[in-house]
């Protein structure tokens, strides 16, 4: 971004009061701001009181070495027993965990004490496999209960796991196994998407093929769709059923040292090789925990809760895996896509175990708006009291539908903002608090300060925009990048001294409160006006006729840059003469002429990451008439061909 601070063009006036019923009996109040204002350490010392230590910590922030930070440092406690184990020793034993739906229709449950005894035999065949305490263990799977009861297996072992999504590819796989020098890799046959299975051990076995990947001593294989002819390496491979199901199943958790590490996690960034994004134990655990109950106002005792990420992404980390279950939650698992069988997949769920919180992304919500509202209208949704948004900033009207649609115009949503380097949410609403604004993720959690600055690191005023910081270090913060201490600090702590910089823009309203306007990279430069992509496509999407719009800034020899946006239509919408200029003009009413685009292209479909975040920088090349970059990352990449073949020859 230059000098000229962010433009400020969306205003959105709706605002949403939090129901009355939910705000009476909420964890969480408005007095939590106070607490974590006046005594911030003291507030997360008593959150970290939410779980079960060895040793309890007499220590809350050592940051004499920033922006190396540690937190709780001289306690010690397991993660495992503290997701599992104490849950079945205060009487919750037959409380149910995780409701696991298979995608072609298979489902089970399993309860604390099945899960404390799946967790304590997986942690004895890892160790009979040679896993000590600090190895790295690589997990390449799709989501099925094995998946989360690996995870806690090696948190209790206090061996680092490092997840690597199961849509990626082996060379993926091999780089980041050669990055953390992984020393057992945990995978299964296949797993079902979309209607069929889809093999992951044969990827597991190219990926291990690759230099740097001969540390690799063991390959546990789930049997998952047992129709996969597949290779097998002894000595190498070990069905996980043969070496787990013949373990004890009680196991005695040894505790580790807070700052342990709990598991690496690699982020792709938009350049450069991925970024082992390292967690540790204490601090991590203490703060997805509380988020999870003060975010979602948790329930333990009646909620079912449901997040729909991948295990593979940060999301799937601390809340499916490490906040929920902490919380002694009971959650639903979902393995499949939300489009399969059909369309009323999700809803279908959601009536049948009775779902009571939600939490997906913007671009799934976004699919549903496209497939139409009647699909939701034929399910019974009426168990759901709050909705959760994550993964990028929801445009205003996406918001509107999610609460009209699936939340019975009643559900809080809550925006939450937050990043695999953060660990946990940072931003967000509080359902029996915050009077929410579409689109908002409004304020920084309780314990947690962040804002606003411009280029020279000051606070912008109310009403301004520039780039969001972190003001102060945070429990669940990344300590480092695995191996790589400096790119750590050139990342994330030099940009601002003293401040965390996560890259976003934003900008405050007129109430204080926070608006992210997408990365900023994302943000374009049109005749000396900073104006964030995001604003032109939530405007874009607030037009009837448009399901799904990105928008992006090309070179252009007038203007420095042009906005050029490409619209998915709505189901029933032409793409006719008038319409490209009836949204120009829809655009220049909402944010003013200067937003208006130069250039609009109805296409089919956008190019993603199979995170769900769209490529804009693919698009900028086809707008600018490049041949396309690296698109190995996208979910499918004859998106771009069909983008392509739109395309009139001049830009
Ligand atoms: C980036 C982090 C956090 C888990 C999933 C993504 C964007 C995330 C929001 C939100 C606006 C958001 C930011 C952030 N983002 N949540 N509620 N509003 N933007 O984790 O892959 O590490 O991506 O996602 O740009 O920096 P991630």
């Amino acid at each position: 971004m230059s000098n000229e601070s962010l433009a400020n063009l969306l205003k959105e006036e709706r605002r949403f009061a939090p129901p009355a019923e939910l705000a009476a009996h909420a964890n969480v109040t408005a007095a939590a701001y106070e607490q974590g204002a006046a005594d911030r350490l003291g507030f997360w010392a008593e959150q970290a009181r939410r779980l079960s230590w060895e040793t309890e910590p007499t220590q809350t922030l050592d940051w004499s070495n920033p922006p190396f930070a540690k937190w709780f440092a001289d306690g010690k406690l397991n993660v495992a027993y503290n997701c599992v184990d104490r849950h079945v020793e205060n009487g919750l034993g037959d409380r149910v965990a995780i409701h696991f739906e298979g995608e072609p229709g298979d489902s089970r449950s399993l309860t604390y004490a099945e899960l404390q005894r799946e967790v304590s035999k997986a942690a004895h065949a890892l160790t009979e496999l040679g896993v000590r305490a600090g190895d790295r263990v690589a997990i390449y799977l799709p989501m099925i209960p094995e998946t989360v009861v690996a995870m806690l297996a090696c948190a209790r072992l206090g061996a680092p796991h490092s997840v690597v999504f199961g849509g990626f590819s082996a060379d993926a796989l091999a780089t980041r196994i050669n990055d953390a020098d992984a020393r057992v890799v945990i995978t299964a046959d296949g797993g079902y998407r979309r209607g069929k299975p889809s093999a992951l051990k044969p990827a597991v076995d190219e990926a291990l093929t690759r230099p740097g990947t001969e540390n690799v001593r063991s390959v546990l294989v789930v049997r998952r769709t047992g129709q996969e002819d597949i290779a097998w390496h002894e000595g190498r491979d070990v069905w996980w059923h043969d070496i787990v199901d013949r373990q004890s199943e009680t196991h005695t958790p040894e505790a580790f040292d807070a700052e342990h590490p709990l598991f690496i996690l690699y982020t792709s960034g938009t350049t450069g090789k991925p970024k082992g994004i390292l967690h540790t134990t204490g601090g991590y655990l203490t703060q997805v925990s509380y988020t999870h109950h003060a975010v979602f106002d948790l329930k333990p005792e009646t909620d079912v809760y449901w997040c729909t990420a991948d295990v593979g992404w940060v999301t799937g980390h601390s809340y499916i895996v490490y906040g929920p279950l902490a919380n002694g939650a009971t959650e639903v698992l979902y393995e499949g896509t939300p489009d399969t069988p059909h369309q009323g997949r999700w809803w279908e769920i959601v009536q049948k175990y009775g779902v009571t919180i939600l939490y997906t992304a913007p671009t799934a919500i976004r699919a549903c708006m496209k497939w139409g509202d009647d699909i939701p209208a034929k399910f019974d949704l009426s168990s759901l009291r709050v909705l959760g948004s994550v993964g990028e900033p929801i445009n205003p009207e996406a918001w509107i539908w999610y609460r009209k649609h699936i939340g019975a115009d009643s559900a809080p949503i809550v925006d939450t903002w937050w990043q695999t380097e953060t660990g946990a949410m940072m931003l967000s609403p509080l359902p029996g608090v915050t009077a929410t604004k579409p689109g908002s993720a409004q304020l920084p959690l309780p314990g947690i300060s962040a804002t606003v600055v411009d280029d020279d690191a000051h606070e912008v005023p109310d009403g301004a925009g520039g780039y969001l910081v972190l003001t102060e270090p945070w429990p669940s913060m990344l300590r480092t990048i695995w191996g790589d201490d400096q790119r750590y600090l050139d990342t994330y702590w030099s940009r601002f001294e003293g401040k965390y910089f996560a890259g976003d823009g934003a900008k405050k309203d007129e109430d204080g409160d926070i608006w992210l306007l997408g990365r900023v990279d994302d943000v374009m430069l049109v005749s000396g006006h900073n104006i964030s992509t995001t604003e032109v496509e939530s405007a874009l999407v607030s037009h009837p006729k448009v399901a799904e719009a990105a928008v992006v800034g090309a070179t252009d020899p007038q203007t420095t840059q042009a906005i050029c946006a490409f619209v998915i239509l709505r189901g029933s919408a032409a793409e006719d003469e008038g319409l490209v200029e009836e949204l120009r003009a829809h655009v220049a009413q909402q944010l003013g002429p200067i937003a208006k685009p130069k250039r609009i292209l109805p296409v089919a479909e956008l190019p993603k990451t199979r995170s769900g975040k769209i490529m804009r920088r693919l698009l900028r090349d086809v707008a600018e008439n490049r041949d396309l970059g690296d698109v190995s990352t996208l979910t499918d990449s004859s998106v771009m061909d069909l983008i392509q073949a739109k395309l009139p020859s001049a830009a």
